[in-house]
């Protein structure tokens, strides 16, 4: 098979990686990559939000799968232009793609479905959105309905950060589109955890969970990221909790899509709160997690494109009961530029990665990096994903500390503790 994966992350790097690993993988190009994809696929540089030039390179290079990491380009509506064209392609339809681009529409579905969420309410109005704020207690929560790149959720403690969360969303002025609606909910508190499923539309494969951590520094302190590590499994995932999660969230909400004529195909992730063995889903995503994805394609055994293939062409059911998972933890370390999540240099060089690597052990996925004149440097702000596995998430912590500390980059920086939950 030829196959083209789209997205530049970590996220995608250990999907190419593994995806390249597959004896049913000819060639694989990556648009538009980054330079640790360039280890594992051709990239290539095309514009992702230009749909004709994705078909049109299909067409050339005679691609038979794409594989979508990112979510807004799923969200745009790239999965229905190359499906329409007879070629499968793993991610959801912009229909179903509204579990993660419209936080109301999930909502909605959720209250629907009888799926265990928050309390909450839809508003386009500032001063209907303030009323029902003094209505409901404290704090309370205030989500742009939109895609806001993990900055638009406010969890507020008082009923003025709450009133200016409204005005600063409907308003259009901080979240643009994404907040000319608002989703105001009830806070909940608990541990959270995050689930990752596969399905066909019909037929749901449930992989595992894992947790990540998302503010920027050691010890849960500085502004939220995108997430600044994660590993797998974690141990609050109990065989009961998987049972539960899968019956109360992730089965109703493909039966629901199903239901609703949009089935969803390619991985759901949700994310949901656990108090006292009870989970209760905060939001859906529809892509592997980044950094999660890393963790999880360290411990995956079955063959990737076969698996996202099936997922793709309605032959999920292929492989119920047949998903390998390598008995074992994995855990990875993101390394971010210095500044990060404000503002941070780009073009610094990043030196002994291969040092640091072990195969089998240690594998440092990029997240930000491309080749400049013979030498690697970050060109964003998560920039390498220093990925480990072993018999448990203490090893797995250890020996990716051990590769962070052989990586020569003075202008980058990790938290110290990733993990921690787990110990
Ligand atoms: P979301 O994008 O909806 O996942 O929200 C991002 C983060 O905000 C979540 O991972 C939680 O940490 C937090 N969060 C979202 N909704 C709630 C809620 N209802 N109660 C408490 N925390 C929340
Ligand atoms: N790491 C969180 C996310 O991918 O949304």
């Amino acid at each position: 098979m030829n196959i083209l994966l789209i997205g530049s992350g970590g996220r995608e790097h250990a999907l190419a990686w593994k995806l390249s690993q597959s004896p049913k993988c000819d060639a694989l190009y990556c648009a538009p990559g980054n330079a640790g994809i360039a280890q594992n696929a051709i990239c290539v540089t095309l514009d992702i939000s230009d749909h004709t030039a994705i078909l049109d390179f299909i067409n050339e290079k005679k691609i038979n799968f794409v594989v979508v990491g990112p979510e807004q380009p799923l969200v745009d509506g790239l999965a229905d232009a190359i499906t329409a064209e007879g070629i499968p392609c793993f991610g959801p339809s912009k229909e179903a793609a509204r579990l993660e681009g419209s936080k109301g529409f999930m909502k909605d579905l959720c209250a629907k479905y009888n799926i265990p969420t928050a309390a909450y309410g839809r508003f386009t109005d500032i001063e209907e959105a303030k009323q029902f704020v003094t209505e409901n207690s404290l704090p309370i929560v205030v989500k742009a309905d939109g895609l806001a790149a993990g900055k638009g959720v406010i969890i507020c403690e008082t009923q003025d950060a709450a009133f200016t969360a409204i005005e600063d969303m409907l308003s259009g002025n901080k979240f643009g589109a994404a907040g000319h609606e608002v989703v105001i909910e009830e806070f909940l508190d608990g541990e959270e955890v995050s689930y990752f499923a596969l399905s066909d539309g019909q037929t749901v494969l449930p992989l595992t969970g894992a947790q990540d951590h998302k503010r920027a520094f050691t010890g849960d302190k500085g502004p939220n990221t995108g997430g600044m590590g994660a590993y797998s499994p974690p141990p609050l995932l109990t065989p009961e909790l998987e049972d539960k999660i899968l019956k109360t969230a992730i089965q109703p909400t493909i039966d629901g899509m199903a239901a609703e004529d949009c089935p969803f195909k390619g991985v759901l992730f949700a994310g949901l709160m656990v108090k006292n063995g009870e989970p209760t889903l905060l939001e859906h995503n529809i892509r592997f997690g980044d950094p999660e994805c890393q963790a999880l394609m360290m411990r995956l055994k079955t063959d990737l494109v076969e698996l996202l293939y099936a997922a793709a062409t309605q032959n999920l059911h292929e492989f119920t009961g047949r998903i390998e998972w390598h008995d074992m933890a994995a855990l990875t370390v993101v390394m971010a530029a210095r500044g990060y999540p404000d503002s941070y240099a780009k073009g610094t060089e990043i030196k002994n990665i291969e040092e640091a690597e072990l195969p089998g052990d240690v594998k440092i996925f990029h997240a930000g990096t491309k080749e400049e004149g013979g030498k690697l440097v970050n060109s964003g702000g998560r920039v390498l994903n220093v990925t480990a596995i072993a018999q448990d998430i203490k090893g797995a912590q250890e020996k990716a500390y051990d590769a962070c500390e052989k990586i020569d980059w003075p202008e980058g920086f990790c938290r110290r503790d990733i993990g921690w939950r787990a110990m």
